[in-house]
């Protein structure tokens, strides 16, 4: 493993409200560049959530895990591009053809593409009700290759697929990779955690972080931990 790897922090904006979510941004200031805009802010806000974060300089992973017919899933990562989408996801079960779709899309934008594997609240039991025997492990492996064989950047992944998904896709493959919680902080519903020395050290290029941010009486203060954790 090289031990020189920069791994990067996205501050997940898992707020309600524009202002809200803007005004946690502002506190933060300077210490986060990346923030990840998921559903529930998009649904409500729209663009003008990614527009004012971009005005404030900073970079956006849109969390919008895009999954439909080939030609939909490339013509979403186009507007999410263009929007001002950095890094934008899409659900690797879409299958090669919508995954090579989203490359090509992918490739005419500077935005970076990344499949979600299986989710982490699909245990065995739920991939059979979907006709999936195969275990977590194995399906997350087998997402993870159709990702990497369509010339897609990498996966969001969760701590404990990271050292298996780094040696069998190597160095190049992008991680991301939620549930991250530092030595001291509740885990809250996150089960499979990593502080983030841990995490960097099994090869994360990006961690997520929300709760231990947001809820921190004092967030910059929070994210600057987590960003000397990673130094
Ligand atoms: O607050 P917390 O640090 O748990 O937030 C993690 C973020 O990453 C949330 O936005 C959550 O939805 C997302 N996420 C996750 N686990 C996954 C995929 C995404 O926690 N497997």
């Amino acid at each position: 493993m090289k031990m020189s790897r920069k791994t990067r922090l996205i501050s997940a904006l898992d707020l309600p409200e524009l202002d809200q979510a803007l005004a946690m941004v502002d506190r933060i200031g300077g210490a986060v560049e990346w923030y990840k805009v998921g559903k529930q802010l998009f649904t409500h806000y729209g663009p003008q959530v990614v527009r004012e974060l971009k005005a404030r300089g900073k970079k956006v992973f849109l969390d919008m895990k895009f999954h439909d017919i080939p030609n939909t899933v490339a013509n979403a990562i186009r507007s999410g591009a263009l929007i001002g989408g950095d890094i934008i996801d899409v659900h690797a079960s879409g299958g090669p053809a919508m995954l090579a779709a989203a490359a090509e899309a992918m490739r005419e934008t500077g935005a970076k593409v990344i499949g979600v594997t299986v989710l982490t609240s699909m245990d065995q039991a739920q991939l059979e009700a979907i006709g999936i025997s195969a275990t977590p492990q194995e399906q997350v492996l087998r997402l993870a290759h159709l990702v990497g064989d369509a010339g897609l950047s990498g996966v969001v992944c969760s701590a404990l697929e990271l050292p298996m998904l780094r040696k069998e896709m190597g160095e190049e493959f992008l991680t991301v990779v939620p549930g991250i919680r530092p030595a001291g902080v509740s885990a809250g519903d996150q089960k499979r955690i990593m502080t983030p020395r841990q995490a960097k050290e099994a090869g994360a290029d990006f961690i997520v972080v929300g709760r231990p941010i947001l809820a921190d009486p004092e967030p910059a203060e929070a994210a600057a931990r987590i960003l000397q954790e990673l130094a």
